[in-house]
């Protein structure tokens, strides 16, 4: 079995889904082992696997997480586990129309995940739902890119 990856989806209408079907694709095209983790009813065990993360999300509200994002936030909040062993990547879906809460939801998991430690691996992914792209044709070109630097390279290393 080739390294694993955990992507981790906050999403309100599925577009987070349908990206990381996409994203699967890629990753297992290229070896990788793939699981996709809804983020509803998640907690901080989510992180006790011995994989590296992508979190998927989109943003609501005044620059939030999803409402299936929601507790699985809060409980890291309240728990705050120690995630120093943590890797992850970052994509996170907006709309730049909204302005100030642009990707929000991913900025917020991203600063989140960074207080308890964790690592993130490259700059995030941000898709702007007005530009006029797809967001899984976005992300299926950003996860080579960012397998290729950063998984790959960890390999040699190990
Ligand atoms: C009611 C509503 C509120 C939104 N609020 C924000 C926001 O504050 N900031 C942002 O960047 N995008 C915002 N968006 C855009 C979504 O995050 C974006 O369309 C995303 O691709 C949706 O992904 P999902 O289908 O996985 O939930 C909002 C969309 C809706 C419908």
């Amino acid at each position: 079995m080739g390294h694993e990856i955990t992507i981790l989806i906050g999403t309100m209408t599925g577009t987070a889904e349908l990206v990381s079907d996409e994203l699967r694709g890629v990753l297992e095209a290229a070896g990788y082992h793939v699981v996709i983790e809804p983020m509803d009813d998640l907690t901080e065990r989510v992180f006790s696997r011995d994989s590296t993360f992508l979190i998927c999300t989109s943003t609501y509200g005044q620059g939030d997480v999803p409402d299936n994002a929601q507790a699985f936030f809060s409980c890291l909040e309240d728990t705050r586990p120690d995630l120093s062993h943590v890797q992850y990547g970052m994509i996170a879906l907006g709309d730049r129309t909204y302005k100030t809460t642009y990707c929000g939801g991913g900025r917020r998991f991203d600063a989140l995940l960074g207080e308890l430690g964790a690592t993130r691996l490259g700059d995030p992914l941000m898709h702007d739902a007005s530009s006029g792209t797809l967001p899984e044709d976005v992300a299926a070109e950003w996860v080579k890119l960012w397998a290729g630097t950063w998984l790959a390279r960890e390999a040699e290393v190990a």
